[in-house]
């Protein structure tokens, strides 16, 4: 009895240890990444997991924060004055209704609530100091965010500075996010120009957040709501939640449309039906209600755990869902040769729309789940995230339905795969695999890589298929390719030509860049920039051992092996030799400090021939400069093209330096003295 006592504590301590990577992995994936693999609901699902067998098993709780998305070295930090806390969530009445009991129970008092929409956006703090918009900070691990000020002051509706009846100092806390329709049009442009698109629209709100370039962000429409405040300085009557929103409307602060007050459990429940009803005719994406104690000194009564208030729930939908039969399993084969199984299903109705295909994640959670072939499965979809089977049932298995194995050999090329030591996934180690191919040239053009403007999925496929790219070296090899490139069906010579600037502007990214551009497993865009914090060159970086790599920040042994096999294939380092030979630059002693613009504001003005203005800015902007939209004395340099504005007079009686079209690419090195 003993015995099995103690194998069942060994089973579950094995169990929860799997559990927590996933969680980390999918934290991850959806904080730093903003492209998760699983919906809400999946991950939910596993959070209640843990939080049963930690409740079974208490000794083993670890104290744990509100969770982090800190990660983009690119902004500073800064500490909120009061933490951001995470929200208690669930999907079931039983716990709403024990959160009424607990409340109460606590209070004495029946209570007064608060219903409003759970948006699906990203957090925010702003911080008005003397009534000025001092700071935005995300939420980041809830103590300490980025500061994201500027890209904050794209949005319209966040005032700069707040009227007399709002207190001195206050922290604002609010949601981020983007309209459905502004999602929609954005992704659809994204898929024209052949980028990569996005999950949903919390994902993409949450990635332009993070952008470098503020124009940018203002072109994406972002949008405000407030809920809530952290710190206040003494000076205004908040008394109530409801009272607090009244504040807001005063101050020019945009507010839900749709705040409905309740009491008591049953009444409670049948508000959120209504709120469920509600839920498409919303401007922005909801997962949910909140249910916040309206009144204030109540919350304070209540308090807080280190996670979140415990005078607030979220009270989440759960995702349509629907039954069918898996009848096959097919396997993908994805970037880093990462075989993903995806179920083949009798195409079944859900949330508007035939869902013939979900995936199955990869072959841990097929065995966790049990899911075999001829099951009746459950399929769900959450957001826009892809379909996914989220449970089997079990009371339906019939007696034909078969393990679902594990392929041993690469669905594309026929390569062996292979389960490296410590990961949940099988891979395709071929360096000849087409889909592998594409899918790196693909990742190696894109923004957060190498970036090279124009070079997406459809191009990469027709230039893969012409057999013009063998490997992500043979990119800087296209030039040789204009004539019959531009012969190409769809092509002309301005498309091509884009691309081969872009491309060329691409040999002279930071080595964070090329690094994350090379789909070596296991490093992201955050791990490669550490990788380049701790090393001059491409060639230093080739030669450190396991231990040395294993010194750096975020390496641990996983990685630094991936890095160390990555670099000791023969093939790898042919490419990398070829990237030298083509003028690729992998030497960065230069730091970001000596680009040619650096600190510099540029201002455009006429017509220009060889770019056009948006890859001109583009190309201030990556030479470290940034774009002014109108002359000022702070302005640095002016481009003139033909038949400028005037901005040319305007510049000359400042006595500010201009520049031709020529000077200017020949400043930043794009055209060589000798090819102009
Ligand atoms: S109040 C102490 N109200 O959901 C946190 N949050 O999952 C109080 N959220 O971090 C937050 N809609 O960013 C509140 N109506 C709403 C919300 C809301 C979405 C976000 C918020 C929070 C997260 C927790």
């Amino acid at each position: 009895m003993g015995d099995k006592a103690s194998l069942d504590r060994e089973k579950a301590r094995k169990y929860l240890r799997a559990l927590c990577m996933q969680i980390e992995r999918h934290d991850y994936l959806y904080y730093r990444a903003n492209s998760p693999e699983i919906s809400d609901f999946e991950y939910d699902c596993l959070q209640a997991e843990k939080q049963a067998l930690l409740k079974l098993y208490p000794e083993w709780r670890r104290d744990e924060g509100p969770g982090s998305d800190l990660g983009n070295l690119h902004f500073p930090m800064a500490k909120h004055l009061l933490p951001m806390l995470s929200l208690s969530n669930t999907y079931s009445q039983e716990a709403l209704f024990e959160f009424f009991r607990r409340v109460e129970g606590k209070v004495q008092v029946s209570c007064s609530y608060l219903l409003e929409p759970k948006i699906d956006g990203v957090a925010i703090n702003l911080v008005y100091k003397h009534r000025y918009l001092e700071k935005a900070i995300t939420r980041g691990n809830g103590y300490v965010g980025e500061v994201v000020t500027e890209n904050i002051r794209t949005i319209k509706e966040i005032p700069s500075m707040l009227p007399e009846s709002a207190p001195e100092e206050i922290e604002l806390r609010g949601e981020i996010y983007l309209t459905e329709r502004q999602f929609t049009y954005l992704n659809n442009e994204q898929e024209r120009l052949g980028l990569e698109t996005y999950a949903n629209a919390r994902n993409l709100a949450a990635g332009s957040l993070k952008l470098l370039d503020v124009s940018e962000v203002a072109r994406r429409q972002l949008h405000f709501i407030a809920h809530g405040v952290g710190f206040v300085s003494n000076d205004v009557n908040l008394d109530t939640q409801a009272r607090l929103y009244t504040f807001f409307e005063q101050w020019g602060i945009p507010i839900f449309s749709f705040v409905v007050p309740g009491s008591g459990a049953e009444q409670i429940w049948d508000l959120i039906a209504r709120f469920r009803l509600a839920q498409g005719e919303l401007p922005y994406g909801t997962d949910g209600v909140v249910v916040k104690v309206n009144d204030r000194l109540l919350q304070e009564q209540l308090g807080v755990t280190a996670k979140s208030p415990r005078w607030a729930i979220a009270y989440k939908f759960e995702p349509e869902s629907a039954e069918t039969l898996l009848q096959e399993v097919a396997f993908q084969v994805g970037r880093t040769g990462v075989i993903t199984p995806v179920a083949e299903l009798i195409p079944v109705d859900l949330a508007g729309s035939k869902v013939a295909r979900a995936t199955l994640h990869n072959f841990d959670e097929i065995q966790r789940k049990d899911i075999r072939k001829r099951d009746v499965v459950i399929v769900q979809k959450a957001g826009e995230i892809i379909p996914a089977i989220v449970g089997v049932k079990k009371d339906k298995r019939g007696a034909s339905t078969e393990k679902i194995e594990v392929p041993s050999q690469c669905p594309a090329c026929g390569a062996p795969l292979l389960k490296i030591a410590g990961e949940v996934v099988i891979r395709c180690t071929s360096l000849n695999c087409p889909p592998q191919l594409r899918l790196k040239i693909v990742h190696f053009a894109s923004k957060d890589a190498v970036d090279i403007d124009g070079l997406g999925p459809k191009i990469v496929d027709t230039l893969v298929s012409q057999g013009w790219l063998k490997d992500v070296a043979d990119v800087f090899t296209l030039i040789d390719r204009r004539d019959a490139w531009i012969r190409l069906p769809g092509f002309s010579v301005t498309s091509v030509d884009n691309v081969l600037l872009a491309i060329e502007r691409a040999k002279n990214r930071p080595l964070e860049c090329l690094l994350y551009g090379l789909s070596i497993p296991h490093v992201g865009v955050e791990l490669a920039r550490k990788l380049a914090e701790y090393s001059t060159s491409l060639e230093q970086l080739m030669q450190l051992s396991i231990q040395q790599l294993k010194a750096i920040p975020l390496v641990g042994e996983v990685t630094a092996c991936s890095i160390v096999d990555f670099f000791a294939n023969a093939r790898n380092q042919s490419v990398i030799e070829k990237l030298l030979q083509l003028g690729l630059k992998t030497s960065f002693l230069e730091k970001p400090t000596e680009y040619p613009l650096n600190g510099k504001i540029l201002a455009l003005t006429g017509s220009l021939t060889r770019l056009t203005r948006f890859e001109a800015e583009r190309v201030i902007v990556s030479f470290g400069g940034s774009v002014g939209r109108m002359i000022t004395k702070q302005t640095s340099i002016l481009v003139c093209g033909a038949n400028p504005g005037n901005k040319l007079a305007k510049a000359k009686a400042l006595g500010i330096q201009i520049w031709s079209e020529e000077e200017f690419l020949h400043h930043v090195g794009i055209l060589h003295a000798d090819r102009s």
